[in-house]
């Protein structure tokens, strides 16, 4: 593949997601990465710009890049997350890029009687889920081949901070919260590099839903957990926060990825034990 098709630039390219994704494309393209908290690593690598969402101009960074794809990786305060956009939308409007932005399931949280579809309106009840509407939307302004929005489910890979979690509660011997009537879909950043790879590669745009194609009980599925962790007697605080079952899933109807790239939650599960 030609290196100099694409230039990349990953705001968060320092966290959980943005670092596998970045490991994933660096080889096939000119990737770039921001990152907050400072290491040494970081701070000698010429490809991670040091990058501070209330203190520092997006536009900076983006004009020094020239990248012809922009993915959003970030977390931080909401409302300098919204100006960092916009000044990431006004580039990608005035250029010829891309913003590929990282949105969660959250955005369908009020709807909690059925999976959602990428093609169905959005509405929040929580303050996370409404900053993510409020940005997607930023996105669906522009001309479709402009951007992409990828819906997550929770991600339980083998360094995502949930996995981390679980196991320090398990070592302190505090309980891990489970919401007995949760039923979602799960994601690995295994596949979500690779589903992203691909995305860029043959230039798809649109809305996308990345999880497993089943879905599962949030309960069962961290009890699976603790046993392929092989935690012995975990202690599991049941969280109730409605007494009739509650969705939290994204799955896709329209933007299907080939086969290779589908997978069920069992795989996140055995992700766990390599
Ligand atoms: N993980 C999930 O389960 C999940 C599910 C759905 C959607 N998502 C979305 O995926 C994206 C990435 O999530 P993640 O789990 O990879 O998060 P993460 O590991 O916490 O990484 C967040 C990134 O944002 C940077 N950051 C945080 N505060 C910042 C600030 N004030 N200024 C500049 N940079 C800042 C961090 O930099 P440092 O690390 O260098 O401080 C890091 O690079 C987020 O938008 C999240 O909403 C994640």
């Amino acid at each position: 593949m030609d290196k100099n098709k694409h230039r990349i630039l990953i705001f968060g390219g320092s966290g959980f997601l943005g670092s596998a994704i970045y490991k994933e494309l660096c080889s096939y393209y000119n990737t770039f990465g921001t990152y907050r908290t400072e290491t040494i690593a970081l701070s000698k690598n010429q490809h991670y710009f040091h990058y501070i969402l209330e203190e520092d101009d997006a536009t900076e960074i983006i004009e020094a890049v020239k990248p012809t794809i922009i993915i959003s990786a970030l977390r931080g305060d909401f409302g300098a997350q919204i100006v960092a956009h916009f000044h990431m939308v006004e580039y990608v409007k005035n250029n010829n890029c891309k913003l590929i932005f990282l949105s969660s399931a959250n955005v369908f949280d009020a709807y909690s009687q059925f999976p959602s579809y990428e093609q169905d309106k959005t509405l929040s009840l929580s303050k996370f889920g409404y900053f993510k509407i409020k940005i997607e939307n930023m996105l669906l302004r522009l001309p479709k081949k402009k951007y992409a929005i990828l819906r997550l489910p929770m991600v339980f890979g083998k360094h995502s901070p949930r996995i981390i979690e679980i196991k320090a509660f398990y070592k302190a011997k505090e309980p891990i919260e489970v919401f007995p009537n949760l039923i979602l879909n799960v994601a690995t950043d295994f596949k979500i590099t690779q589903q992203i790879h691909y995305i860029i590669n043959r230039n798809k745009s649109g809305i996308y839903h990345l999880g497993s194609t089943d879905l599962v009980h949030y309960n069962d599925f961290i009890k699976e957990i603790a046993k392929t962790l092989q935690l012995k007697n975990p202690i599991l605080k049941q969280v109730y926060t409605t007494n009739n079952d509650r969705y939290l899933a994204v799955l896709p109807k329209h933007n299907i990825l080939p086969k290779h790239l589908n997978y069920r939650s069992d795989f996140v599960i055995n992700e766990l034990k390599q």
